[in-house]
């Protein structure tokens, strides 16, 4: 419990050029942080979502207010952001093609997150908006554009969910080869001194905005950016206002691994992780908090993945998640694990145990994934993490009455010493609504997330 209490307060990190960043980071641990997470795409971690009767997300791809409702549902239940992961490209590891996941529409088709920032920002007033952009395919400088349009026109309410694109087809996709594990954080770090820069170019005073004169910037209180390194080049001013919410907004990292490590703990103000049970996000949380003190930071805080299905009673709740679980095809589960472990899972013996390989994908996810099934001293075969991971990408799940759900985020939260969860529905978006409805108000009860927004931006709320 002792996790619970105090104020961390955190450095900003990273920070190059003349005028820096100077908000205060502060994580307040005395709630629990809500973020909910998508992919603008049929699915988000169940295989074959789209086909339940439960489910609009497949209709959602062709209708703004099918985003916009999700978006007023969770600023209902004061959620802190929604989240949308993104991975640009059909996983093609399974079988050497992407037929499997076309087939079963396993992230397949994969739209652009980006257009939905804006329609569900513009439906809301307090809520933040998570949104993935890989440091790969776009230079740092459009990169930065982008958000820092989103950010300035959602008046400080975006997150920015760093990838270095762990995926092969990602790299295909864009004609560039898949570099090393560690060599892409390298890329990935130059491309934020990239960003930093441009986001601290502004002088306090910079930007006068004077009608009256006419005069709207100092030109030289804005720093040009001269950048000439391993990987980019850039000579610019910035093209954008600076951000709303202390400077530029928040990072988001999720890598895991001993570089990835290095990287968010360097650059994100939260920390996205899927860890396979309480124990293991325990282990986690300590690893990253030690991590941090040896880099001479404050602890940053974790948001664990978690995937919910709620039932009017634990027993529906335990048949919606049958009924789900039953309509998960192996295939489609295979073709899913292949693409985080970068290995063609066909290969190998469905009744084998799945473990640790070495890979150059995504080791957080290897990992976690080969550690399934280890508090109950059990380990997975293939075709059972195959199934799991069709159902839940890895996410541990909390499944039960609205009092059950509670009662198991507040033991996770309390045991694990996160900051909040990245929570994942199986069916959209009725079941944000019986959570928002049904779940929230148990936690407001119990003092456990906010009734109210600390504040208008996103860092506002994260950390406020
Ligand atoms: C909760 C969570 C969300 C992630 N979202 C994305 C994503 O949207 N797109 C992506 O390319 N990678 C995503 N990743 C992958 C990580 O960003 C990272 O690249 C990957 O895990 C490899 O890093 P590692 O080997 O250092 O763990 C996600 C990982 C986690 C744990």
């Amino acid at each position: 419990m002792g996790a619970r209490a105090g104020l961390s307060r955190i450095r900003p990190h990273g920070l190059t050029g003349t005028h820096r960043f100077t908000g205060t980071i502060a994580i307040a641990m005395s709630q629990m942080h809500l973020v909910h997470m998508f992919f603008h795409s049929p699915i988000t971690h169940t295989a074959l979502s789209w086909a339940s009767e439960d489910d609009d997300q497949l209709e959602g791809m062709g209708d703004f207010g099918y985003w916009q409702h999700i978006a007023k549902t969770l600023e209902k239940g004061r959620f802190d952001a929604a989240f949308f992961a993104d991975t640009p490209a059909a996983s093609d590891q399974y079988k050497n093609g992407p037929e499997t996941p076309m087939t079963y529409g396993v992230v397949w088709p994969t739209h652009d997150p980006m257009p939905l920032v804006a329609a569900m920002a513009a439906a809301t007033d307090n809520l933040g908006i998570g949104v993935t952009l890989s440091v790969n395919g776009t230079p740092p400088y459009l990169a930065h554009r982008r958000i820092a349009t989103l950010d300035y026109l959602s008046k400080g309410r975006v997150g920015w969910n760093v990838v270095t694109g762990h995926m092969r087809a990602e790299h295909r996709a864009i004609g560039q080869a898949l570099m090393d594990h560690d060599e892409r954080y390298d890329f990935a770090d130059e491309f934020m001194d990239v960003c930093y820069a441009l986001w601290d170019s502004f002088a306090p005073g910079a930007l006068p905005m004077d009608k009256k004169s006419g005069i709207l910037a100092v030109p030289e209180m804005i720093a040009r950016i001269d950048h000439d390194g391993k990987y980019f080049r850039c000579q610019a001013v910035s093209s954008t206002l600076p951000s709303p919410q202390g400077g530029r907004p928040v990072i988001f990292q999720a890598g895991s691994s001993g570089r990835g490590m290095q990287f968010a703990l360097k650059h994100a103000d939260a920390i996205f992780a899927i860890q396979p049970h309480l124990e293991a996000m325990t282990a986690f949380r300590k690893r990253f908090d030690d991590g941090a003190r040896s880099a001479g930071r404050e602890p940053v805080g974790t948001l664990f993945g978690l995937q919910y299905v709620i039932g009017s009673t634990d027993d529906e709740a335990q048949k919606r998640l049958e009924r789900l679980r039953e309509r998960v095809p192996l295939d489609a589960g295979l073709s899913r694990l292949s693409g985080p472990l970068g290995i063609d899972c066909s290969t190998l013996d469905p009744d084998q145990p799945l473990d640790e390989l070495p890979t150059q994908a995504s080791r957080g996810m290897m990992e976690a994934l080969s550690k399934m099934g280890s508090d109950k001293g059990k380990k997975l075969t293939v075709r059972e993490a195959a199934i799991q991971m069709g159902m839940t990408v890895g996410l541990p799940q909390i499944v039960g009455s609205p009092e059950r759900i509670a009662d198991e985020l507040e033991h996770y939260w309390r045991e694990s010493g996160a900051l909040g969860f990245n929570l994942s529905a199986p069916t959209k978006p009725g079941m944000i609504e019986e959570f928002v409805d049904q779940v929230v108000p148990i936690l407001q009860k119990r003092g456990l997330v906010r009734r109210e927004y600390e504040g208008t931006t996103l860092r506002d709320n994260l950390h406020g």
